[in-house]
């Protein structure tokens, strides 16, 4: 069973922030989630929120600021607001990367970026998920590298998700970890689908998951998984 470190590991360190993948990173975790979104000037930067107003000084819109006015914000006076590949640079193939397509443009220079790590240093397509919960992403994320390893996102229907990752031919199907039963978590795995639910961080939640034997379980806490 896969430990994935939710935002880094927003549970010890302040979420999408360099000093929260390395957390995670030292925390054993096969793979990390984050976000993304673009700047006004295009750059893939990794933050939760449309806006920079809850985790940084500053305030704004992320898609209307560049990324200068971006570098510039502080995250609890001390990180600084990361791009994709600064944290692609930090990870270094030690875990796996899901990035969550948060903002509006960001399937393309996603795939781009991952297509130059792929081809350029030597990573290879286990090395990401793509998730969403905006399937139009996923739909376009598939049609311009059907090769790349997609993460349905739901937090409505196990349903819906399931024959979506049916129609584009995703890899996993990352639902929230209230919607699972031993038996949809066993018709999604025979459908061929890996299960990675979040974001699952009591002691008592992730002990009941895991008696559900998912894949993977994306919690804030990751160390707690296996205790
Ligand atoms: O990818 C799982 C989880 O991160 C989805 O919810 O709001 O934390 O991005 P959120
Ligand atoms: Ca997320």
């Amino acid at each position: 069973m896969l430990k994935i470190g939710h935002r880094g590991a927003k549970g010890y360190e302040p979420e999408n922030t360099l000093i929260a993948f390395e957390k995670a990173i030292h925390l054993g975790v096969d793979g990390i989630e984050l976000d993304v979104h673009l700047s006004s000037d295009n750059e893939l930067i990794v933050i939760h929120d449309e806006t920079v107003d809850r985790t940084t000084n500053g305030k704004g819109k992320v898609n209307q600021l560049s990324l200068k006015e971006l570098k510039a914000l502080k995250i609890e006076n001390t990180a600084e607001i990361p791009t994709l590949t600064e944290v692609f640079d930090l990870v270094n193939q030690l875990c796996f990367i899901n990035i969550e397509l948060k903002g509006i443009g960001t399937p393309k220079p996603v795939i781009q970026l991952i297509s130059r790590y792929i081809s350029e240093k030597n990573w290879d397509y286990n090395h990401f998920l793509i998730s969403s919960f905006d399937w139009k992403m996923l739909e376009e994320t598939h049609s311009l590298d059907p090769k790349i390893k997609i993460g349905v996102l739901t937090e409505e229907s196990i349903d819906s998700a399931l024959a979506f990752a049916k129609k584009i031919n995703a890899f996993a199907i990352n639902p929230y970890y209230k919607l699972l039963s031993k038996e949809n978590v066993i018709l999604m795995q025979q459908k061929g689908f890996e299960i990675y639910p979040w974001t699952v961080n009591s002691e008592n939640a992730i002990q009941k998951i895991k008696t559900f034997n998912v894949n993977g379980i994306i919690s804030d806490f990751p160390d707690r998984i296996f205790f």
